[in-house]
């Protein structure tokens, strides 16, 4: 039987973290389109070796997200993508909710759908490598009414389902839920909701009967709104975010891997740094990246394979600044001098 906890606790163990590449074809498509790359299987499945092959990304990375497209896509080596990973001691997720849709009844608000046949998927991606899978929830937050309470028990109680059913299949869950960066609330508007939805999520979880120390929770930060005038600094981040998760997060889960959630590359760092200076915490605080990594190479490799290298340089840089961040050891020197 898989020992849940150990895999949850060695996602993130000795300062590495998640590389999150399990955008679906419509999400990377609009990335690709911003920079001029044309959106098809093969350019995206290239995309995604190039990156998975970086030089020593095993020291940095410990598990990688899928999306169902890239599980079955083979490697030029002619390897499945979960068999690349295994190669470099990176273990294999992948994302099995298929999507938020909007909540009927609850204008500007999302439930993520993905329940149904759920059981039989996650034997199947068991059975090609899967070691966990993700499903993220998307929390809309206003100054007044967003969250309501009908959204976010909906969010949490499919999060529980979905942890529960993994946990059956021998899979560890990420549970996400997404408190969103867009709006003009501040960091304590953020700090409230944060807090009742993670009661909420874990009230869940207790009550479809998950083992807390077999799951990665995956939040976001407590933040200044984007759209915002008043931005909360690092330290303010870090202290607010450790205060609130303090508050309602069990000490049984092992490990947090907090996603970037469209924060720039440099400031997910930071934050993480500036958290994990503060010393030891209940779980271990880690990254599960996905724009924060992928931002820099992205935007170098332009869908030309002449800019792998440096794109794979780019990847290693934020990689290994996370990871350094992860064991509050990070400080300006791993950035390159512009
Ligand atoms: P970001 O770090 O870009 O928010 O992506 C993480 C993720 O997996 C979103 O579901």
């Amino acid at each position: 039987m898989t020992d849940l906890h150990a895999v949850a606790t060695d996602l993130l163990a000795n300062g590495r973290g998640i590389l999150a590449i399990d955008e679906t074809p419509g999400t990377i498509g609009g990335r690709f389109e911003k920079l001029g790359i044309e959106s098809t299987p093969e350019n995206r499945s290239a995309y995604r070796e190039l990156l998975i092959t970086t030089p020593d990304l095993g020291s940095w990375i410990g598990g990688a997200i899928l999306q169902d497209e890239t599980f079955s896509q083979k490697t030029t080596s002619g390897t499945t993508f979960p068999e690349e990973l295994a190669k470099r001691n990176i273990a294999a997720g992948i994302k099995v909710d298929t999507g938020a849709k909007p909540l009927a009844g609850h204008p500007n608000e999302k439930v993520t759908e993905g329940l149904d046949g759920l059981r039989d998927r996650l034997a199947a991606y068991k059975e090609k490598g899967a070691v966990f899978a993700k499903w993220r929830a998307v929390y809309t937050i206003d100054d007044e009414v967003a969250p309501t309470p009908g959204a976010s028990q909906a969010n949490a109680h499919a999060l529980a389902r979905y942890a529960a059913l993994c946990q059956e299949a021998g899979i560890v869950p990420i549970v996400e839920p997404e408190v969103m960066l867009e709006g003009a609330h501040s960091i304590e508007r953020c700090a409230e909701v944060t807090a009742n939805t993670l009661r909420g999520v874990f009230n869940e979880l207790a009550a479809q009967r998950v083992d807390l120390r077999g799951i990665v929770l995956k939040p976001s930060m407590v933040v200044s709104g984007k759209a915002g005038e008043a931005k909360a600094g690092p330290d303010e981040v870090a202290d607010t975010t450790l205060r609130v998760f303090a508050e309602v997060v069990p000490a049984a889960v092992p490990s947090i891997a907090f996603l970037s959630g469209g924060q720039t590359p440099v400031q997910a760092t930071e934050h993480l740094q500036a958290m994990n200076s503060r010393g030891q915490q209940p779980w271990q605080v880690g990254f599960s990246y996905g724009r924060a990594l992928q931002d820099d190479p992205l935007s170098i490799w332009k869908g030309d394979s002449a800019n792998t290298e440096k794109a794979q340089e780019a990847l290693a840089v934020r990689a290994k600044a996370n990871a350094a961040a992860s064991k509050g050891e990070y400080d300006a020197s791993y950035e390159p001098a512009s």
